[in-house]
């Protein structure tokens, strides 16, 4: 069946680009709720980063004078470092216009802060300059209605497209036969989609009720109540009290990164209706795994991944929380094996070298990096911090 690339967005051919989303612009906003707006591009750059569209970020005078990227967006895209501008159009900034050529994508989506200047000024000369531009109004916004309406109007006239975030996103996905995005797509519906989000949640709910009382009569779990009321793990609240503890997996690489299968197997028992899951002992130096494909994070990089893994278990509707660990005197892989004092443990039965103090001060200090890293993941909770060997 014919799917008209050449009309209808497709993922493939575009490329996003979030002009100036930054506190200093919002403060200016009255063309709409702010917090639609922001709702808006939120819900784009996460679909952009669903369907693996490039997304540019760019800024103006970030430091100096409108402040950062707005945190929601830069949270989606950690490792992309926004492109900072003196100039209002930002098609006249040369590292912008590099990053929007080296995409090489000639569909460009916009959104952005105003409307009226650092959406229009680009939009036109990009589309001057060939390319094929869409403005996604929703999630831009100008000083006044009027301004925004009549930006939009003379983008219009000159052949550029609005659209708004929702449509972008239903056009990349275009048939709901497309599994791989399925989840994805209701996902960010019930976050930002606002009544939609809720009538997704409402028909899920329904279903899952009447698929429960087919299988089982509506006695079978019904016979357990506390198990299946709210729980409550500090701030963490779960929809059940279901908890599924730490058990190393060997599903990770030869980092310690998430990997398909690691995700796989943590979405599987998320769906599967548990309340918390909490991830195996994930180490905080590769060199104190027990395993040689056990988890590890130790390093910025690695973040990108632990998010995937987080957002697919937050789909479910359950929580997760991450387990960082040292492996001590029982990290049977080490070519160093550390304890704070060198007796052996009764299961390895190794003798450890004793740690100096500077080294004691290095482990709990790549403690607190790793649950840094663990918090900008998404993780609901620092799991259950553990120094293993005791055995
Ligand atoms: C294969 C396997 C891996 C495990 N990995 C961990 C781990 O990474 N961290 C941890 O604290 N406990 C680990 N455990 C212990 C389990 O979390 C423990 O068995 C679980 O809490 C169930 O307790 P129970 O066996 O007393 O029912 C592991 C257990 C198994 C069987």
């Amino acid at each position: 069946m014919r799917n008209y690339p050449e009309t209808l967005l497709d993922p493939g051919q575009s490329v996003v680009v979030i002009i100036d989303h930054e506190p200093q612009m919002y403060f200016g906003v009255e063309s709409a709720s702010r917090r639609m707006v922001e709702d808006s591009v939120t819900g784009l750059a996460k679909a952009a980063k669903l369907f693996k569209v490039p997304c540019i970020l760019t800024t103006v005078e970030a430091k100096s004078f409108s402040g950062l990227m707005a945190s929601k967006i830069q949270q989606i895209y950690l490792n992309v470092q926004p492109i900072d501008r003196t100039s209002i159009n930002s098609w006249e900034d040369e590292n912008l216009k590099r990053a929007v050529e080296g995409s090489g994508r000639k569909r460009i989506v916009l959104a952005g802060l105003w409307t009226e200047a650092c959406v229009a000024f680009p939009a036109l000369c990009m589309k001057q300059d060939g390319y094929d531009v869409y403005v996604v109004t929703d999630a831009c916004g100008g000083a006044t209605k009027n301004a925004h309406d009549m930006a939009v109007l003379r983008m219009a006239q000159a052949g550029i497209k609005p659209v708004t975030w929702m449509q972008v996103m239903l056009e990349w996905q275009r048939d709901w036969n497309n599994k791989d995005t399925y989840d994805g797509v209701m996902g960010i519906i019930k976050e930002h989609g606002s009544a939609y989000g809720l009538g997704v949640e409402y028909a899920e709910t329904m279903l899952k009720a009447s698929h429960n009382s087919q299988k089982d009569g509506g006695t079978r779990m019904s016979k357990y109540p506390i198990l299946l009321s709210e729980g409550h793990f500090g701030k963490v609240v779960t929809k059940n009290r279901i908890v599924m503890p730490p058990m190393v997996t060997n599903y990770c690489d030869e980092n310690g990164s998430v990997t398909p299968e690691y995700i796989a197997y943590h979405e599987a028992r998320a769906a599967g209706g548990v309340g918390l899951i909490i991830t195996e002992a994930t180490c905080i130096d590769k060199d104190a795994r027990g395993f040689t494909t056990q988890a590890c994070f130790d390093s910025d990089d690695q973040i990108p991944g632990y998010k995937e893994l987080v957002d697919r278990v937050h789909r479910h509707g359950a929580k997760m929380a991450c387990q960082i660990f040292h492996g001590g005197r029982q990290a049977s892989i080490a070519k160093d094996l550390v304890a704070p004092s060198a007796i052996p443990c009764n299961l390895l039965g190794m003798v450890p070298r004793e740690l100096s103090v500077p080294e004691i001060k290095k482990i709990v200090q790549d403690f607190v990096d790793c649950a840094v890293r663990v918090k900008k993941a998404g993780f609901g909770t620092i799991g259950f911090t553990v120094v293993f060997g005791r055995g």
